[in-house]
Parts: structure tokens; sequence; C-alpha cells
């Protein structure tokens, strides 16, 4: 199968390395076309990815950069038709619930040109979520949608969508995170930071929620300068946090040896750097889902997640965004050392990037 698989931003590279690597191997089934949007461009965003992740060259550079959202989702939209039409794949995968996601998928669909989504089914019911747009529009139009967890199938279910289309897989990016803990053990991250196993937190904010608004961002880095009294919080900040920072005058809101903002890191070193990790303080999906994995404990600062399994069954909580809130939640959980085994919640084994291909090919038939 001729198989377009499309890449845009940093949380889609660790779901389609997997995946790129599958087909490479069964090369007697697919031939893989990667594509990347190009949405996230920076050498530290896309390029550190690409290499940590060993990706190969993508084939298709679409350039498309920053914009808003119609300028972006747009821009995909139109570089991204000419390849479609030149290639005429079997398929084309599309990973995640980034503008590039939703992007791609729509021109498929006008162009009857059948699309798997992977990571389909993931709900957070708060619509002034970009995501949550894209996560919905594309589950509507993908043919194939392939989840990584029971509560992802019940919720297509609930919006209508056919059995037939549905497919649970399981977890693509833990595919990616077990492969590559060996290598991540060899990253220095920590010496380079002067850090001990299990005696800091590392935290990460990009939401648009918490960044982008002055109070919010504020509150949340006097959170992060409380709790830094007790072990220091390592904070790569993403492009979007770091401009923020700077936009609001943010600076002075914490003190440096306690919040210690750094440059955002390649899949390697975070990878070496959360899973030494006391406690991860996050609004990320991605990570809500590889704490869990890994038994480290994780407090979410929002109001909702899109991945509950991660709750029930992992170490993540749901703590919001107010200061005495979080705080609190992170002190009972330096005190009570909640770090727990590993949970294995079911498909995320490792090896979901051969189901998902072996869904193609059932889908395909
Ligand atoms: C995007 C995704 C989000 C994902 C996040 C991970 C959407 C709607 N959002 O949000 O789901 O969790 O990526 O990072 O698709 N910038 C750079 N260099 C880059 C990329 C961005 O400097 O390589 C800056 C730009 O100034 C841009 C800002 O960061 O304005 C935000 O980037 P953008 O791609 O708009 O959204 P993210 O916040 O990264």
């Amino acid at each position: 199968l001729k198989t377009i698989v499309v890449a845009g931003a940093r949380p889609n590279f660790m779901k389609v390395a997997p995946i790129i690597r599958a087909m490479r191997r069964r090369a007697d089934e697919f031939t893989p076309i990667l594509v990347h949007t190009g949405q996230h461009y920076d050498a530290q965003m896309s390029d550190a990815f690409l290499r940590d992740l060993e990706l190969p060259e993508p084939d298709v550079y679409l350039g498309v950069g920053s914009g808003t959202h119609a300028e972006q989702t747009a821009a995909v939209m139109t570089r991204f038709e000419p390849i479609v039409a030149r290639e005429r794949p079997d398929w084309v995968v599309v990973v995640g619930d980034v503008n590039s996601t939703l992007a791609c998928a729509l021109v498929c669909a006008k162009m009857c040109v059948k699309v798997a989504h992977v990571e389909a089914g993931l709900r957070s019911r708060d619509r002034t979520m970009p995501e949550e747009i894209n996560r919905l529009l594309t589950d509507q139009i993908a043919d194939l949608l392939l989840t990584p967890s029971p509560d992802a199938d019940e919720n297509l279910l609930r919006e209508g969508i056919s059995p037939e289309r549905i497919k649970l897989v399981g977890n693509v990016m833990i595919d990616s995170l077990f492969e590559n803990l060996a290598r991540a053990a060899r990253s220095n991250v920590r010496e380079r930071l002067g850090l001990q196993v299990g005696q800091y937190i590392v935290a990460t904010l990009h939401r648009p929620s918490n960044v982008d608004e002055p109070q919010t961002l504020a509150r949340l880095l006097g959170a992060f300068d409380e709790i830094g009294k007790a072990l220091p919080v390592i904070f790569p900040a993403h492009p979007r946090t770091e401009a923020r920072l700077d936009e609001f005058n943010l600076r002075g809101c914490y003190s440096a040896e306690r919040v210690r903002l750094i440059e955002p890191l390649g899949y390697l070193d975070f990878l070496q750097l959360f899973s030494g990790a006391r406690l991860v303080l996050t609004d990320s999906g991605g990570i809500q889902e590889e704490t869990t994995a890994l038994g480290i404990p994780c407090l979410t600062l929002r109001e909702n997640t899109e991945r509950p399994i991660t709750v029930t069954m992992g170490t993540n909580k749901i703590v919001g965004t107010d200061r005495a809130r979080i705080v609190e939640e992170a002190s009972r959980a330096l005190t009570e050392e909640i770090r727990r085994a590993p949970t294995r919640i079911p498909l995320w084994d490792g090896r979901t990037a051969d189901r998902i291909l072996d869904a193609l090919l059932e889908a395909s038939r």
C-alpha cells in the first residue's frame, strides 16, 4: 500500500516514527511517503526530534510555518492537495490533533482518498481548545479511526460513528517511549543541569488557555515558584510560552533558582529528564500518557483531559489552574510518595504500530 504519513508539529513526530519504521520493515506490504507540513520548524521543535527518533528525511516538506489557525490550516491544505494529486496514495495516515491533522484529513476527504486517524476518539469536551475541534472534525471525515483506549471507542460510538470504522489499536506514542528508553538513558541531561534522580520537578506549559492570558500564566508561575521551595522546578519553555513571558513582563514573578527556565529539549533528553523526576506538572496531553506509562506522578494543570485513562488507571491527577490547589496537590504528591509501579494499560505495549499496519491492510480488503 502506498501510504502518505503526515507529521506537522512536535507531538506528531513520536507518533509517526514507529509507523514509518514498521512500514519500512514491512516493505513488501507498504511504501511510506513521509510528509512534514512544517507547522513546527525550529531546530528544537522539529529537527532535534527527527534526529532523536531516527526518522528519515521527510520525502516532502511543505514549510507552512506559524500563523493564525485559519492561515496555518489553509496553508497546509493548499500545499498538501497537489501532493495527494501527484501521489494518489492508497491511504493517508494522520496522527494526533494539531492543525495539520485536520487540514490533511479534509484535503483527502474531498479528493476521495482514504484517511486513517491515529489517536482517534479522544475528547476533552472543551470546545474552546483548538485541538478538540481538530479531533471532532477529523474523526467525522476519516475512513478508519484507530483508537488508543476503550473510552475513545465509546466517544466515537456515541457520536454515531459506525463500529466498522473504529479499531482499537493502542497507543503508538508508547511504542516510541519503550523503543527509546535505553538510548535516552545515555543522555547526560541531568549532569548538564546538575540534577539528581528524584530530586527535582519537571514542568511544561504551552496550552493557549494557560499561557495566552497574563493572569493565568502569572498564577501558574507563582505556583511553580512556591513548589520550587521544596525541589527545583525545571521548566523547558515552549516558544509560545517563552514569547508570552516577555510580552507580559513576567520574568520577575519567580525566582530563577526555584524555577529553572531552560530551552525546549529534544526527545531523548526530555525522556531522560522527566523519567527521573519526582513529580511532573504539565498541560500537555502526551506527557500525561508518558508519565503514566513510566509510573511518574503527574499533575495536569487543566480543568479537563481527553485522556481520562491516565487518571483512572495511571498516575495522573487533574488539578486545574488555581494556585493554592496546585501547591497543595504538589506538596501532597511530594510527601506521600505516590510514585507507583508503571501501569500497563492494555495495548500500550510497544506494538501498536504493527496493529495500525494490520488495520490498514484489513480495511483495504
Ligand atoms: C501546537 C498544537 C498543539 C500542540 C503543540 C505542541 C495546534 C492547534 N496546536 O501548538 O496541539 O500541543 O503544537 O507544541 O495545532 N513557534 C516557534 N517555532 C516553531 C513552532 C512555533 O517559534 O517551530 C512559535 C511561533 O511563534 C508560534 C507559536 O510558537 O506563533 C505557537 O506555535 P503554533 O504552531 O501556532 O502552536 P503551538 O502552541 O505550538
